[in-house]
């Protein structure tokens, strides 16, 4: 039997586990992360699964089918969170498939295949400033060089790795091969207002939006902010000001297009000071990857004007991309029936946001369900889900399991 209150309890157990003392805040291989790492451990065993935190600090726990060793439907999301973050993000995902091996365990039940879950380390990217590093590991595309990125703190990510407790020599060794695993599906809210305003508890995902990140410098000259008059400065903030303007024009002229200058440092950053240094990050997403690079090149020649304009030196490091992500029809095919079996009708959208899919498809077909959330807030404390809603979100995923096809 599924019990939705239990869900709901274990998000809130695992939002207890924060570095903020009101509100959550948990990033990659923190002792927050350690402690809920080991919550969740906890759970998968006692839902009957073999348990483990691997070389990435992802815990991954398996329950074997009919007989042992045959290949997975893998189920999972994260359990890293944003600053200030709601507490269904991600570990949603988590519990609610433990959730559902709980309930084919507690039946006696083995399907035709081992189903395995997965609560990634970090799919947020907020201490090392690039996402999906656990999904990466597992789908195995993780970039060795990664390990040399560093957290504001000027820790690495290898040392981070090994003050865990783990080896990152190991990490090659959580890679899956294509085969092992059938198939990725991830239950996860919406994060957006539509279902709501549709009166749909879940959706189907149809594709993950693709995504441009990347850190821009524009350097000025820092001044006196009494004496400078306003024609002879450099002033790096104004300019960053026109460049956040600019990412607003150029995202909302074209369809579907979103951008964000979600963080920005002026430097020295002081009252009296003519800005001389302005750093900022630029994320901008597409359900179509021409648009994301023609609205990126739009954006790259604004920022150069603006920074010609005002003499000062533009640059842009690329941080990330990734193409829009597309969901197997076969696997959105049977999602859709686990909502019907639901009484529901099949509602498909896509995701703006980004999943732990856009890794796992380097290894297998993926597929999302969505589940309605308050207003659609997320990436917010407010974030809010029902538990009605948690409970069909938990039926819908355990028909798909139950009926899964290759
Ligand atoms: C992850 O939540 C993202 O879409 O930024
Ligand atoms: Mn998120
Ligand atoms: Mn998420």
């Amino acid at each position: 039997m599924l019990d939705p209150l239990r869900i709901l309890q274990r998000c809130d157990a695992l939002a207890r586990h924060s570095e903020l003392k009101d509100g959550l805040t948990r990033v990659f291989l923190s002792a927050e992360q350690k402690q809920a790492n080991a919550l969740v451990l906890g759970w998968m065993r006692e839902a009957g699964m073999r348990a483990d935190v691997d070389a990435i600090g992802n815990v991954a726990g398996r329950y074997e089918g009919e007989r042992p060793g045959l290949p997975c439907l893998m189920l999972g999301s994260h359990l890293d969170t944003v600053r200030d973050a709601g507490r269904y993000d991600g570990m949603l995902g988590v519990i609610t498939a433990i959730e559902c091996v709980h309930a084919l365990n507690a039946a006696g039940r083995r399907l035709p295949f081992a189903v395995e879950v997965l609560g990634f380390g970090d799919e947020e990217g907020v201490r090392f400033g690039t996402t999906l590093l656990g999904s990466r590991a597992v789908a195995g595309t993780f970039d060795a060089k990664t390990l040399q990125a560093v957290d504001a703190a000027g820790t690495t990510l290898e040392q981070a790795l090994r003050d865990f407790g783990l080896d990152p020599a190991r990490i090659p060794a959580v890679a899956r091969r294509k085969g092992e695993v059938l198939a990725y599906a991830e239950l996860h809210i919406e994060q957006g207002p539509v279902l709501e305003a549709e009166e749909l508890p879940v959706g189907v995902v149809t594709a993950i939006n693709g995504y441009s990140r990347y850190a821009v410098s524009l350097t000025g000259v820092a001044g006196h902010a009494g004496t400078v008059p306003m024609r002879l400065r450099r002033d790096a903030l104004a300019g960053a000001a026109e460049c956040a303007l600019a990412v607003e024009r150029v995202a909302s002229a074209l369809p579907e297009v979103v951008g964000t200058v979600g963080w920005l440092q002026t430097k020295p950053g002081a009252i009296n000071v003519i800005p001389g240094e302005v750093h900022f990050t630029l994320d901008l997403r597409a359900p179509k990857d021409e648009l994301r690079l023609a609205a990126l090149a739009e954006l790259r020649a604004a920022f150069e004007g603006i920074a010609a304009a005002r003499a000062l030196v533009l640059t842009m490091r690329e941080l990330q991309s990734f193409g829009v992500t597309p969901c197997a029809e076969r696997l959105m095919a049977q999602l859709d029936a686990a909502v019907a079996a639901e009484g529901l009708k099949p509602r498909r959208l896509p995701s703006g946001a980004g999943h732990d899919g856009m890794a796992m498809q380097a290894v297998a077909d993926v597929c999302m369900l969505f589940v309605r959330c308050k207003h659609g807030i997320s990436h917010n404390p407010a974030e809010s889900i029902t538990a009605e809603d948690a409970a069909t979100g938990a039926r819908v995923l355990m028909n798909f399991i139950e009926k899964f096809k290759p």
